[in-house]
């Protein structure tokens, strides 16, 4: 069907450029853009306000039951049921616990489920780690996003002090590595490329080159079809 709405998976390491990625692509496009993300982070804050104890598995899924994630159409934050926690999710303290809560297969069921569900009408970007292998497994066009560390690391605290937080360097390169470690080692879909991923590295590139080279993929798609 001519210019059908696509599927577009982006998946990729920590503080890569997939967000900015999918963020300028879905607004090029007039696609909906679902950070998911976001969504590991809003579930980890709500795990840390109660306290639950992430080896507890009853307790985990007990805390889920009250656990109801959306994204305001607005200017797509995360509401945490009802409460916008967008910046709060950015912050250290969330980025450190993320990772092994998204190693929870309790909580991935929930989560992969209701991206599922967001995107089932296609016309949709989703960044994360297992969307192209696992969440939308025939996605019309899959990106797996790279760069070196120290790229990475810059970006994210320039990111970070941009929004007027106090962090240091060091504290932020452990953190990305650490996830990466952990998100690409977990038995429960781990980060890896897609075998029909198109491999992006931007070490080399600004992000703007990076969105140009995402934008003409997905204009050689639709010439495709
Ligand atoms: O994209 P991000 O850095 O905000 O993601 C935070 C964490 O959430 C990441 O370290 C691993 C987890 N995550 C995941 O397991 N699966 C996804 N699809 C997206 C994120």
């Amino acid at each position: 069907v001519f210019n059908k709405p696509l599927t577009i998976a982006i998946d990729g390491y920590s503080a890569c450029g997939k967000s900015t990625l999918a963020r300028a692509l879905a607004k090029r496009l007039g696609y909906s853009y679902i950070d998911t993300g976001a969504m590991y982070r809003a579930v980890t804050l709500h795990l840390q306000r109660q306290n639950v104890d992430l080896d507890d598995e009853g307790a985990v899924a007990g805390a889920m039951q009250s656990l109801r994630i959306t994204f305001r159409p607005s200017d797509n934050h995360v509401l945490l049921n009802g409460e916008d926690v967008e910046s709060e999710i950015r912050g250290l303290a969330v980025s450190k616990l993320v990772s092994p809560v998204a190693a929870l297969s309790i909580v991935r069921r929930a989560m992969v489920e209701q991206q599922r569900q967001m995107g089932k009408d296609g016309g949709v970007i989703l960044d994360g780690r297992d969307i192209g292998t696992v969440v939308f497994p025939d996605a019309d066009l899959k990106l797996f996003v790279t760069a070196d560390l120290d790229t990475r690391v810059d970006r994210r605290l320039r990111e970070l002090r941009g929004a007027g937080r106090e962090v240091q360097r060091v504290d932020v390169a452990a953190n990305l590595e650490e996830r990466d470690y952990i998100d690409s080692h977990r038995d429960d879909s781990p980060l890896r490329q897609a075998d029909d991923a198109i491999l992006l590295d931007n070490t080399d590139l600004g992000l703007d080159e990076l969105v140009d080279r995402g934008a003409a993929l997905v204009a050689d798609l639709r010439a495709d079809r």
